[in-house]
């Protein structure tokens, strides 16, 4: 993967090579970080490059930082308008992948989560896709579970959790799978190893609800709004069960990097027709033409980053 040129880091942009942290970080030894996932989109006509709901990014981000008793003087526009200088430093004029990171930055041993010294960076990379395979996904039900609220909770983007993540996708991937969907300590679905999950049945969009162990998408909300608003249907959030989709119409996971990914097989049993469904391809293609601001009712959602300087 491409380096990033620049970092903002320790509250100043710097080139990326000078931003380093010593092996004793508290982080790096215990996971005591939070993270985002952003995306900017690069729209050819307009040659400007969209931020994807940065505020909303980041006031997930802050809530995760609130978690882990970690203290900062940020807030969401601070954060947004770190993020728009550094990606003009940047000068990017493709799609990209925005990581913003809250580490626990003291040197010292012991694992606790207070009194201990925050810092924020700030990184972007050129990004194209995340599952290869996105129009047709075969996913396998996970035989690891989903970390529960009260070990680490989901709903914030922890470091240290996403060991979880990695178990799951590495053996989905090594088992020949393109993604893996992990149950609860309950038994039901509660999401992908990073994308959250929808199935449609009867007509109705079903996804699991927030207590679910879940991470609160940015992208799952995006999808129900344009679901209810575009295609007048009807969104459900309720625990879904495993058996469910081998019977549903329709299965697709949501992501800031997996964006809407079709699953057509789950564990080498076809979803509905096994192809691609007609509500999956529409949310796709909708989907698409937010993120790129070509739907002018969803603009507040896509935050320009050349607009603000003199010379494109
Ligand atoms: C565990 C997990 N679930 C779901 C998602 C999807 O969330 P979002 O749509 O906000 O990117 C992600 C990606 O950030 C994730 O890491």
């Amino acid at each position: 993967m491409q380096l990033p040129n620049y970092a903002y880091f320790k509250g100043e942009i710097v080139p990326y090579a000078d931003a380093k942290i010593g092996v004793m970080t508290h982080a790096l030894n215990y996971g005591t970080g939070v993270f985002a996932g952003v995306r900017g989109y690069w729209n050819e006509e307009e040659e400007e490059l969209f931020i994807f709901r940065p505020r909303d990014h980041f006031h997930r981000f802050l809530n995760s930082l609130k978690m882990m008793v970690m203290k900062n003087d940020f807030d969401e526009e601070k954060l947004t308008q770190i993020l728009i200088e550094l990606i003009q430093k940047e000068g990017h004029r493709q799609d990209v992948y925005i990581r913003p990171l809250a580490y626990m930055a003291d040197e010292i041993i012991g694992v606790k989560l207070h009194d201990l010294q925050t810092e924020v960076t700030i990184f972007s990379v050129p990004f194209d896709r995340y599952v290869s395979n996105d129009t047709g996904a075969h996913v396998t039900i996970s035989s690891w579970r989903r970390l529960d609220d009260n070990m680490i909770p989901a709903r914030g983007k922890i470091t240290g959790a996403y060991v979880n993540t990695a178990f799951i996708k590495t053996d989905a991937l090594r088992a020949g799978f393109d993604e893996a969907i992990v149950l609860n300590q309950d038994g039901h679905l509660s999401e992908g190893s990073a994308e959250n999950i929808f199935i449609l049945r009867d007509g109705k969009l079903i996804t699991p609800p927030v207590s679910d162990n879940i991470l609160e998408g940015i992208t799952r909300n995006t999808v129900m709004i344009l679901a209810r608003e575009e295609l007048g249907l009807e969104v459900l959030e309720r625990s879904i069960d495993r058996t469910e989709v081998y019977i549903c119409d329709e299965f697709f996971m949501t992501g800031t990097a997996a964006q809407v990914t079709a699953i057509t097989k789950v564990d080498f049993r076809p979803v509905g027709s096994g192809e691609m469904g007609p509500i999956t391809a529409k949310l796709r293609d909708l989907y698409g033409d937010v993120v790129r601001g070509r739907l002018k009712k969803y603009r507040k959602w896509n935050t320009p980053i050349y607009e603000k300087m003199l010379v494109k």
